[in-house]
C-alpha cells in the first residue's frame, strides 16, 4: 500500500477541481482496500471513496484519506444460450466495459454508451441514459463493509433502485465500498430505440439494420453533439437532477408556460429540468472561469481553472432562480465533496 501525502486531485476529476487530498492511494486488490481502510481508522480519519472522479464536485481541499478504486476483471460466472452473468471489477472504467460486452454480442448496456466513470460508482446512483438504467441488466454486487472490512453480497432488491438512488447513497451512506458487479445481459436482445432522437440518428446513419453495435454508436453520436468533452471542458454531466412534480401542479404549469415538456411517471410528471434552466435564462450563462453549457442547460461547467465554491455559488443561484420562476426545487445529482 502506497501513502500519499498533499496530492493534487485535479487528474482524479472531471470537473478538473485543483484541490487536494490529505492522504491518496490507489487500491488494485481487495486486500490493498482492507489495509487502506484499516490506515484510515487507525489515523481516525475520513474516508472518500473515488472512482473516476465524473459524479464530484470538489469546493474544499479534502482533509481526510481519498480511496481511488481500480479493482479489474472480467469474469464470466454463468452462460447459456440466452444470457450470460459477468462480474466486472469496480474499478474497470465504464465505456471500455460497455465496448467489451457489445463485442461479444452481449446485449442491454448499448444504451449506455460512453457515461464517464467506473464499473464500481454505476450503481451508486443507478446510472441511466436513453430508456435504460443499470437495475435493467444488474443482478447483484460485492461491497466491502467499512466497519468489519467483510465482503457481502446485495441483490438487486437490497440496493432499493430509483432514479438516480440507490441505498448506497441514503441508509448505507458511506458504510460500503463496491468491489465488483454481477451483469446479466442478454445473447437475444430487446432494442430499447424508443427514446428521444435515437431512431432519427439511426435513420440519419442511414442504418438498414438495428443492433447492438449500431444503438451504441447512435447513442455515442447523440451525447458527443450535446455535452461537453470532459478533456476539453470540465464538468460532471447533469449537475441537477430532472424533478418529478404532481399532476396538478404540471397543469398549472402548464397554464403558464404551454409548452413545457412533461414524462409522466407512477407518482407524477417528470420535468426537463434543462428546460426550467434554459427558460430562467442560465444556457451559455458565463462569470469568470465557470458557467451553464450553451448546448445543454442542465450542465454546469468549468472553463478552465475555475472553483468548485465557484461552481457551488452559480448552482445555488441557479437553484434560487428555478424555483422563484417556476415553484419548482432542483436536488442535485453531483456530490459536493
Ligand atoms: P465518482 O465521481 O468517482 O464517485 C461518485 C460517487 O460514488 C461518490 O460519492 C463516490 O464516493 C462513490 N463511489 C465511487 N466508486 C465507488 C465504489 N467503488 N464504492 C462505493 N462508492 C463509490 N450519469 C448518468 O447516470 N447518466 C448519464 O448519462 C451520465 N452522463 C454523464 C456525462 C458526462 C460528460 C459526465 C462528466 C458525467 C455523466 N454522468 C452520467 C455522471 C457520472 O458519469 C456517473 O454518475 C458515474 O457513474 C460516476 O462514476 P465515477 O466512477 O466517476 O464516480
Ligand atoms: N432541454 C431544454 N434545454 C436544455 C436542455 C434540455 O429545453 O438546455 C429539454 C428539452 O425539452 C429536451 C429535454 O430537456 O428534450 C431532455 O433533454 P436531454 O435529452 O438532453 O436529457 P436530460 O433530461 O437533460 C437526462 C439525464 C442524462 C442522460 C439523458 C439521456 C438526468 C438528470 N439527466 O438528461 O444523464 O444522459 O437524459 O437519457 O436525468 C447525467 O445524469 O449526468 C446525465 C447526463
Amino acid at each position: 500500500m502506497n501513502i500519499q501525502e498533499n496530492i493534487s486531485l485535479k487528474p482524479f476529476n472531471t470537473f478538473g477541481i485543483d484541490k487536494k487530498a490529505r492522504f491518496f492511494t490507489a487500491v488494485t486488490t481487495i486486500k490493498e482496500l482492507q489495509e487502506a481502510l484499516t490506515f484510515g481508522k487507525q489515523k481516525n480519519l475520513s474516508i472518500i471513496i473515488l472512482g473516476g472522479g465524473s459524479n464530484i464536485l470538489l469546493t474544499q481541499d479534502l482533509d481526510c484519506l481519498v480511496i481511488k478504486i481500480k479493482l479489474t476483471g472480467i469474469q464470466i460466472l454463468e452462460e447459456n444460450e440466452e444470457e450470460v452473468f459477468v462480474e466486472v471489477g469496480a474499478g474497470e472504467v465504464w465505456h471500455e466495459w460497455v465496448q467489451f460486452a457489445i463485442h461479444k454480442n452481449w446485449a442491454g448496456l448499448e444504451n449506455l454508451s460512453l457515461i464517464p466513470g467506473t464499473v464500481g460508482a454505476s450503481p451508486m446512483q443507478n446510472i441511466g441514459a436513453y430508456g435504460v438504467e443499470i437495475q435493467d441488466v444488474f443482478h447483484s454486487l460485492k461491497a466491502i463493509n467499512r466497519n468489519t472490512l467483510e465482503l457481502e453480497i446485495f441483490t438487486k432488491d437490497k440496493c432499493e433502485f430509483g432514479y438516480r438512488e440507490s441505498v448506497f447513497k441514503h441508509k448505507l451512506k458511506d458504510q460500503f465500498v463496491i468491489c465488483s458487479v454481477v451483469f446479466k445481459l442478454s445473447k437475444k436482445p430487446t432494442f430499447h430505440t424508443e427514446y428521444g432522437a435515437i431512431q432519427e440518428t439511426l435513420s440519419e446513419m442511414n442504418v438498414s439494420e438495428t443492433s447492438i453495435q449500431t444503438i451504441s454508436e447512435a447513442v455515442i453520436k447523440i451525447r458527443q453533439s450535446k455535452l461537453p468533452d470532459p478533456s476539453m471542458i470540465g464538468n460532471a454531466g447533469s449537475f441537477f437532477k430532472n424533478p418529478t412534480i404532481s399532476f396538478e401542479e404540471f397543469e398549472k404549469l402548464k397554464e403558464r408556460f404551454p409548452e413545457v415538456p412533461g414524462y409522466p411517471q407512477p407518482n407524477g410528471i417528470k420535468v426537463p429540468a434543462g428546460w426550467l434552466i434554459e427558460r430562467a435564462g442560465w444556457k451559455g450563462f458565463k462569470r469568470g472561469k465557470v458557467g451553464v453549457h450553451d448546448k445543454q442547460a442542465l450542465v454546469l461547467v468549468n472553463f478552465g481553472d475555475g472553483d468548485g465554491a465557484e461552481i457551488a455559488k452559480l448552482a445555488s443561484e441557479i437553484q434560487s432562480s428555478v424555483e422563484e420562476r417556476f415553484g419548482i426545487k432542483l436536488s442535485p445529482e453531483v456530490n459536493f465533496l
